[in-house]
């Protein structure tokens, strides 16, 4: 099975993914596709010697060419890992609980647009909640609102900065994400 991975900056999320399947039998990391020429996402592709592929909004846009590349590389799955915009509806019905993506919170709570980087987490501290997590869960037509695959939690002190909060949602993502795509791809 071969994942494409949509990301928008960094890409910690999506090397180590593409680390926890390099030794799988039958799952692995085919593409990363990125929406921003100078995210790091695509620095970390070509050190991991994986195919990049960077597209603007009217590329995105363009059902036909988008899914020219991803059917040239065979994708079967797609997960979004920090990737930022919205997945347009010819993807979404190309790949029918085909596609994860995971949400820096506890969804429902902090969810939408804009909720994304420091600003989820921020929102997180100024609500002073006293937990914070990741929810993994399938893409649909209305995002944020596909069915949830997967949530852990952490807890937020009254003395954490956005930024420690930041560090503990990064450190459950790469615990969690990784296998929770194998045992949903697993599947399929
Ligand atoms: C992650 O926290 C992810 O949950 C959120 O944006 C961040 C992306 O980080 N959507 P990276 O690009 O994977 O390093």
């Amino acid at each position: 099975k071969k994942i494409a991975i949509f990301a928008s900056g960094s890409g910690s999320n999506a090397q180590k993914i593409a680390e926890h399947f390099q030794d799988h039998p039958s799952i692995t990391v085919s593409l990363i596709l990125c929406n921003n020429p100078s995210a790091y996402c695509l620095t970390r592709a070509e050190n991991l010697g994986i195919p990049s592929y960077v597209f603007d909004r009217p590329t995105f846009r363009d059902a036909s060419k988008m899914m020219a590349v991803l059917q040239e590389n065979e994708i079967d799955f797609i997960v979004l890992a920090g990737f930022l915009w919205l997945v347009p509806p010819y993807l979404v019905e190309a790949y029918p609980n085909r596609i994860l993506n995971i949400h820096p919170a506890l969804l429902p709570k902090f969810g939408g647009k804009g909720m994304y980087g420091m600003n989820v987490h921020q929102a997180v501290v100024e609500a002073q909640e006293k937990e914070t997590g990741i929810t993994i869960h399938y893409v649909n037509e209305r995002y944020d609102e596909g069915a949830t695959v997967f949530q852990a939690t952490v807890a937020v002190e009254s003395t954490d900065s956005p930024e420690q909060v930041a560090e503990k949602i990064h450190a459950l993502e790469y615990a969690h994400f990784p296998a929770v795509i194998q045992q949903v791809v697993e599947e399929i």
